[in-house]
């Protein structure tokens, strides 16, 4: 196994993503650990990662000397490098210019960590790599023993090698991925300098994962507020396969949820899992709140008022819960880190569910942390999860709320509901050649209510009712996104199946759309 000693970087976790990739697998410890913790831990090799500090500082974070003493690689990233290079008798200097962001550097020397790793070759055959870069100071003086490995303009030491005892150190950042052959680069260290088999996977990961739950929350009671989203059900599959029933999951149906979910959501926790899950149905709650309220930012906040109130009042009941379970997921992490030095150790935790109680002087529990969505997902099918389940788009903590315009009334979740389903299951049933269903395709899609009402004629008679409008859209982040080109044919089918399936429907309208200038929901 690969040890990660982290100083404060914002993409140390990428590193051990990275190692996981190549299939070994690694574990992030703070920098600060003793050197009797770095002699009995057992690495294959360490990694130092980055950090935001400077080495010419007086009082700044070393590696515990004993590092360097294993007899085991070491591989220094960004800060990282200008650590070993310092505590090694090398010379760093405060950087003049700051570079951050795309490089190219030269690999020299043929070392075995970059030999035959590069993205392009120059006409004088300079084989080069693309990276990412952030940083500001620079090593001036590699150490005895070292030579040089790579170099920009701006860095002529990009990068330094002690081949006989197998340190290797780079200013750039390999873990993320601008830096194109940073996966080939990390692997080639872990898997052929120190030696680690490729074959660790996901099923070593829950049992990893399920051992460390163990021993953080021993006999207390765990407490985790079930969505039916991907996160927050994955979250609940591994905490129940660590604890059993110390867990207890508050599933709270606001009344706004898609249809059948909460039955769903009882079905493949309560009946299939075993887990104990209080279902609490507050729809009668949430309408009366809502009752009159036609402002967007006022529905959401009643909501998520509403959200908090009943999960407290839950969770109150049980009275020997020490520990608050949440799905967040390294991205949520990282969004709500990005202040202060060693900011991704004090970052305050993201919620998920419209915003978690904080006054339930609960410990925090958060088993996913490290992953990221894809790792999640497949984490959730390991635990055996339904695909359908952990493939399923993301639906917002305020669910049908910000889908029917204007004042929520349980009339409209009703038929909106209805609609949306009848959309959804005629996105599935397509299929192209690659087997991609256009649900697949699209990154979002639902049904959203129109409180107006249009004239229509349906056999000889006149109908005035409600319009449906259907967004269906692609993106990587969300934070921008293309309306879908869903074929007409589709679109046809699913409005004729709403406007006759769905009394009180009588047009269907799509969406053309795209973010910005419009949202991906409508409120
Ligand atoms: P917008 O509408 O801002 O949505 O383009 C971007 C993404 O965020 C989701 N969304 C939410 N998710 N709580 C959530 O958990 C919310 O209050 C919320 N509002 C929007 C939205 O569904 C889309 O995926």
């Amino acid at each position: 196994k690969i040890l990660i000693l982290d100083f404060g970087s914002q993409v140390t976790q990428l590193i051990a993503r990275r190692v996981r990739e190549a299939g070994v697998f690694s574990e992030v410890y703070p920098y600060d650990v003793s050197d009797e913790f770095i002699r009995s831990y057992g690495a294959a090799g360490v990694i130092l990662s980055g950090g935001p500090n400077s080495v010419t500082d007086g009082d700044t974070p070393r590696a515990p000397q004993a590092v360097f003493e294993l007899g085991v690689p070491v591989f220094g990233i960004c800060y990282g490098m200008q650590t070993m290079a310092e505590q090694l008798g090398g010379k760093v200097e405060m950087g003049k210019v700051r570079e951050f962001g795309y490089a190219e550097v030269r690999a020299r020397g043929h070392t075995a960590l970059l030999k035959d790793i590069s993205d392009f070759v120059t006409p004088d055959s300079h084989a080069m790599l693309k990276v990412w870069m952030s940083h500001g100071d620079k090593v001036n003086d590699m150490p005895p023993g070292f030579k040089l490995m790579a170099s920009t303009p701006n860095c002529p030491i990009a990068g330094m090698a002690d081949e006989e005892r197998k340190f290797y150190a780079v200013q750039f950042h390999p873990e993320v991925t601008h830096t194109e052959q940073g996966e080939a680069i990390l692997k080639r260290f872990v898997v052929d300098i120190c030696g680690c088999k490729p074959d660790w996977n996901m099923p070593d990961y829950i049992a990893e994962a399920v051992e460390s739950i163990r021993k953080q929350v021993g006999s207390d009671e765990v407490i985790l507020g079930l969505s039916g989203g991907v996160d927050s059900s994955v979250a609940a599959a591994l905490i129940h396969r660590a604890i059993g029933d110390q867990l207890t999951c508050v599933f709270v149906d606001h009344g706004l949820l898609r249809l059948d979910e909460g039955k769903m959501v009882m079905e493949m926790f309560a009946q299939n899992l075993g887990v104990k899950v209080i279902h609490v149905d507050a729809t009668a709650q949430f309408m009366g709140h809502l009752a009159g309220v036609t402002d967007p930012e006022a529905k959401r906040k009643i909501i998520g008022r509403e959200f908090v109130e009943v999960f407290q009042v839950e969770s109150a009941k049980l009275k020997n819960a020490k520990w608050l379970a949440q799905g967040t997921i390294y991205p949520d992490v990282i969004e709500s880190a990005g202040k202060g030095k060693n900011a991704a150790h004090t970052i305050k935790s993201h919620h998920n569910v419209g915003g978690l109680p904080e006054t339930l002087n609960l410990k925090l529990l958060e088993p996913l942390r490290e992953l990221f969505k894809d790792e999640v997902r497949k984490l959730g099918v390991a635990l055996g999860l339904p695909h359908a389940m952990v493939y399923r788009h993301p639906f917002p903590g305020p669910g049908l709320g910000v889908r029917i315009l204007g004042e929520v009334k349980k009339e409209f979740a009703d038929l909106l509901r209805r609609a949306d389903a009848i959309f959804i299951e005629e996105l599935r049933n397509t299929k192209d050649d690659n087997d991609q269903s256009w649900y697949d395709k699209t990154s979002q899609a639902f049904a959203v209510f129109l409180p107006v009402k249009s004239v229509g004629v349906m056999g000889d008679g006149r109908t005035y009712e409600y319009v449906v409008a259907l967004r269906a859209v692609q993106t990587q982040d969300f934070m921008t996104a293309h309306w879908a080109h869903l074929p007409h044919e589709l679109l046809g089918r699913v409005s004729n199946r709403i406007i006759n399936e769905v009394r009180g429907i009588n047009r269907v309208v799509y969406d053309i759309s795209g973010k910005p200038p419009a949202t991906i929901e409508w409120e």
